[in-house]
């Protein structure tokens, strides 16, 4: 038997040698003496067509061969007659791997809403906007590696379970050994976590940031990548419980370099997938979002404007003066919703805005402290249809400020105190960010829920598969 091609390099394979191709039907059409089988294998967008000659096969085995079931076939590559595709494959042997009952198939044609394919997210990978999905998620991770690797950043693996609570939100999901139903309890009645399995209160981490600035404190800079948990309960299409972040953390870097590195990433990786998703980025153009494409192109060379939050609130205020209305109120001192960070930049820029110097009390602990006294230097990027994309923040490098707002704060230093020591122990100014994984993916993709550019999401009330 010939060695399977891949239905990718089939396509672009010369007609005139006999080639083997294994994948699952899309689908099969025809009249009385020959059929069209439009075969995929997950390596493509595109799938290959195989033309049978009914007389050929026996019937019994045709009839197997419906949409979803798992075939090989063997045959001629031929140049195809039909339009739509430059060659196809006149079928010699047809193997069934796995029939796949067309009634019971979760995935029909009658009902392809996101809505329905999320409660089939265990097959909606076979579809084809799955399929362009998770390659285009595939090829974006594999971009952040080689944007950080050129650069000569460490790829840093930090902890996922964690005693500390990076953004002081207390959004954390606990993880313990302790049987639920019988907790060991201290003189005060409180949980005795010395008896669990470290020893104290620990959880899934929402940041690795903290373990980050002590790697590039060390190593100079460094980015991790992995999964990130938060247990908010937001219903929205732009929060995932278990989501994937990026955190670039560099030593020497102030807040304006801090910028531009954020800046250059983002275009680098979107202007990756308009290079090399072209054929997954075109389908999902053309058939959700026909500006997709000009989007992206429009991000990858446009400069980002950078604004500081007092000036962007006076932009909303003057908005709303002038009869624009917003779900939620708005002033100086708010933290923004998503509706007052679009606005910014769908209605009033039209480009990603960067905007920095947000009040202290809406910000984490760790940013460094500006010399007003009242603001610090956070940055966010703010994108189109999404809002938030990346937030991030220059560090403050003072022992003596750091220490006195975790006091401010009401957190406790002991926890911290390893954290504490990068600034005991030769300091430097130092800046870094976090971009959401899927927050990245809902721009490049255009999709506009969150829940539909990760496999398999988490979300409250859900965890299935
Ligand atoms: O703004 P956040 O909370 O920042 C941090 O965690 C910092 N420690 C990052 C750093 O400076 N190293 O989160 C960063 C990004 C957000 O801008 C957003 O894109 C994404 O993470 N994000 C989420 N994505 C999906 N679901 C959620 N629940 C998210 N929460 C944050
Ligand atoms: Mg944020």
């Amino acid at each position: 038997m010939e060695k399977r091609i891949k239905v990718k390099d089939l396509l672009k394979c010369e007609a005139g040698q006999k080639v083997t191709a294994k994948g699952w039907v899309r689908t099969k059409r025809g009249n009385k003496n020959v059929a069209f089988i439009a075969l995929n294998d997950g390596s493509t967008i595109n799938n290959i067509q195989i033309v049978v000659d009914k007389t050929a096969f026996d019937e019994a085995l045709l009839a197997k061969v419906t949409t979803g079931a798992g075939i090989r076939v063997t045959g001629d590559l031929v140049e195809s007659v039909g339009s739509g595709q430059r060659v196809e494959i006149q079928a010699s042997e047809i193997e069934v791997y796995g029939e796949c009952d067309p009634v019971r198939y979760p995935l029909q044609k009658k009902d392809t809403s996101f809505e329905y394919l999320r409660t089939v997210a265990h097959m909606r990978p076979r579809t084809n906007t799955f399929g362009a999905i998770l390659r285009v998620r595939n090829a974006m991770a594999f971009a952040i590696h080689k944007f950080f690797n050129e650069k000569g950043f460490v790829y840093l693996h930090t902890p996922l379970i964690t005693a500390s609570d990076c953004e002081g939100a207390g959004q954390m999901f606990k993880v313990t050994t302790l049987d639920l139903e019988n907790l060991p309890r201290n003189k005060k009645g409180e949980v005795d976590y010395t008896k669990d399995f470290f020893g104290k209160e620990t959880s899934l981490t929402v940041s690795g940031q903290l373990e980050g600035e002590l790697g590039a404190t060390a190593l100079g800079e460094i980015y991790t990548f992995g999964p990130t948990f938060r247990a908010e309960n937001s219903n929205t299409p732009r929060h995932l419980a278990e989501f994937w972040m990026i955190e670039p953390e560099m030593a020497f870097y102030d807040i304006r370099d801090n910028m531009d590195l954020a800046e250059e990433f983002i275009k680098y990786l979107v202007k990756y997938a308009l290079d090399n998703c072209h054929d997954d980025i075109q389908f999902l153009n053309d058939r959700y979002d026909n500006e997709l494409i000009s989007r992206l192109e429009g991000v990858a060379d446009t400069e980002f404007v950078r604004l500081p939050y007092t000036e962007g609130i006076k932009i909303l205020e003057e908005a709303m003066a002038n009869g624009t209305t917003f779900e939620y109120p708005v002033g100086w001192g708010t933290d923004l919703q998503s509706e007052h960070e679009r606005y910014l930049v769908e209605q009033h820029f039209k480009k990603p805005v960067i905007l920095t110097d947000y009040p202290k009390d809406i910000k984490a602990f760790y940013m460094k402290q500006n010399e007003d006294g009242k603001t610090v230097r956070a940055m966010d990027v703010l994108f189109p249809k999404i809002g938030e994309i990346i937030g991030g923040s220059e560090r403050e490098a003072s022992l003596e400020k750091l220490e006195n707002r975790i006091d401010e704060l009401g957190m406790s230093r002991r926890g911290l105190e390893w954290y504490i020591d990068t600034r005991r122990f030769g300091s430097v100014p130092h800046s870094g960010f976090g971009l959401g994984f899927e927050r990245l993916l809902l721009f490049v993709t255009g999709m506009s829920n969150i829940r539909d550019v990760i496999p398999f999401p988490r979300t409250p009330k859900n965890a299935e598969y």
